[in-house]
């Protein structure tokens, strides 16, 4: 592999949608940020310099890490932020890994504009394990506030209550047609007839799971967070936040005489609130060569619009979830750890907690929203965690009593569990190195069912298993799927249900694990694992690198 550069400059930038124009927070003044390309193997050095008021740390999504956690990037988690007029090298090897990733920042809830996307071309004479594309799209979603995403999420901390939704989901940072004041703000996509298109959907948006749709046209899923999948054919992509899809777009043989909308709109099993809006961009074949048609009178040509599943189309979701299977291929096998060294079962879910001051709480009657895992609500340390563990000052920042199963009974009928009551700490499992762990994670979600995007840091996992209502420990595992389960960093808690991972703690370092829709990991839906160094030199995390930020 090669060593590629990047220089990430964090600045102010006035931008328009929908009629108003902010001042934020972007990578080189672009939104979305600049994109970063590279094969397998080789090395990145990112310089982050921080020219703006709020602290910053950007993390590297699906990247590894493998004896790099320094580099991975949740602020308190790995590193303290970057202080205004400081900077970070980010330094890594992308080992073992191609395909579709993305970077955001990781702190309260800057990835709202800091974000774009990490592509890991194969190395340079690998193919890929379908024909090679005549074309490669990306296609970001995400979400458009005309306030600013770290008031919202202050003042909802203060009062309790939920965030203000956003105002507009967006393509590649554009709302398209379907808003006011947005048709100029449409994303296209100029295709040929009869060619296939790689298109790259990655979901950042903060706190929506989506639905995927182009009109009048089919998509092939190839692979799902960065790992290959067995090919299947669909209408529509379900894609969680944390999550990317590679789709094939055959266009069709001949020039239609019609343009397409692609839009996307939210998958909320729960009542909201959220943003019921959608985002459309335009699949347009490009104007035939030798045709008496000017470019006027095909835009007079009817415009197609995709049919999405209803917003809470739960079964959707869940089927599509289903047929992601791996390759599971002599070349791309599926090492599902099949001897398991430890189990675990997190409960995951919202809840409520009493009012705390005498200001009047904005929750469910009157109380606060928190979210947790095992009743444990995640505090954020004041220091890094991963420096407290490699420099064995763990004292008052972390404890290691997280616990293995809920503290208060638990059981899911359908109707609230009455188990919301949580505890607030920053408590940690600690793993000896390579662990095989199975993890099952149930919903318990009291604002009617949610479904969470869990994402672990520093690995991928396979989904051996997922289900509705309580999970039975008896009779659910020997349906596992240990044969070729889908391997992603990404999975979404069913609504109502359980799904189970597991996964090889080959990684030293400290990881972090939480919900990807923002809100709730701003209420604490989250976790941290550390995994001890083993024996090898291989086996152990590298020091800290000079420059990393002290709080
Ligand atoms: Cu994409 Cu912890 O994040």
């Amino acid at each position: 592999g090669i060593t590629r550069h990047y220089h990430f400059d964090i600045r102010y930038q006035n931008v328009t949608r929908l009629c108003h124009s902010k001042s934020m927070v972007t990578v080189n003044g672009q939104f979305p940020g600049p994109r970063i390309v590279a094969r397998e193997g080789d090395r990145l050095i990112i310089k982050v310099v921080n020219h703006v008021q709020n602290n910053i740390s950007i993390h590297w999504h699906g990247i590894r890490q493998l004896q790099s956690g320094w580099a991975d990037g949740p602020a308190y988690v790995t590193q303290c932020p970057i202080q205004t007029d400081q900077s970070y090298v980010y330094n890594y090897t992308i080992k073992g890994q191609r395909g579709t990733l993305f970077w955001h920042a990781h702190i309260s809830w800057l990835r709202s504009t800091l974000y774009g996307p990490l592509i890991i071309l194969p190395k340079k004479n690998d193919q890929y394990p379908f024909a090679k594309p005549h074309k490669e799209v990306l296609i970001l979603f995400g979400e458009w506030f005309n306030a600013d995403p770290e008031a919202i999420i202050a003042q909802a901390l203060q009062t309790g209550g939920g965030p203000n939704v956003s105002d507009a989901y967006t393509i590649n940072g554009l709302p398209g047609p379907l808003y006011n004041c947005s048709a100029n703000d449409t994303f296209k996509l100029k295709v040929k007839p009869g060619k296939t298109y790689l298109l790259r959907l990655i979901n950042a948006a903060l706190n929506d799971e989506l639905f995927f749709s182009i009109a009048n046209h089919t998509l092939k899923v190839v692979e799902a967070d960065a790992i290959y999948v067995k090919p299947f054919e669909t209408n529509t992509i379900y894609i969680a936040p944390g999550q990317t899809t590679n789709v094939l777009l055959n266009t069709k043989s001949h020039y239609p005489n019609a343009a397409f909308l692609m839009t996307a709109r939210p998958y909320a099993a729960g009542p909201g609130p959220f943003d019921n809006t959608t985002v459309a961009a335009i699949l347009e074949y490009e104007i035939p060569p030798n045709t008496h048609h000017s470019a006027s009178s095909l835009k007079k040509h009817p415009l197609f619009k995709p049919i999405l599943p209803a917003f809470n189309d739960t079964s959707f979701a869940t089927k599509f979830s289903n047929k992601l299977r791996s390759l599971a291929s002599a070349q791309f096998p599926a090492n599902v750890p099949k001897k398991i060294d430890k189990h675990f079962f997190f409960t995951v879910g919202i809840g409520t907690n009493p009012c705390q001051s005498n200001q009047t709480c904005q929750g469910l009657n009157g109380t606060m929203f928190v979210a947790s895992m095992n009743n444990v609500s995640f505090t954020m340390p004041t220091t890094a965690l991963l420096q407290s563990h490699f420099f064995g000052q763990n004292n008052g920042i972390y404890t290691t009593d997280f616990p293995s199963k809920p503290l208060n009974p638990f059981n899911y009928t359908g109707t609230p569990p009455n188990n919301t009551m949580v505890s607030n700490g920053t408590k940690v499992v600690v793993l000896p190195f390579n662990t095989s762990v199975e993890l099952v994670m149930q919903d318990t979600s009291i604002l009617g069912a949610e479904s969470h995007p869990l994402h672990l840091h520093g690995f991928n996992f396979f989904v051996v298993g997922q289900g509705f209502g309580n999970y039975d420990s008896n009779k659910d595992p020997q349906k596992f799927n240990l044969v070729d389960p889908v391997e992603r960093n990404t999975v979404g808690v069913p609504s109502g249900g359980w799904v189970a991972i597991r996964f090889l703690a080959d990684n030293p370092g400290v990881w972090f694990m939480h919900c990807h829709l923002e809100v709730h990991t701003s209420w604490g839906l989250s976790m941290a694992w550390i995994v001890l160094d083993g024996k090898l030199p291989n086996q152990k995390l590298l020091p800290p690198p000079a420059d990393l930020p002290k709080c």
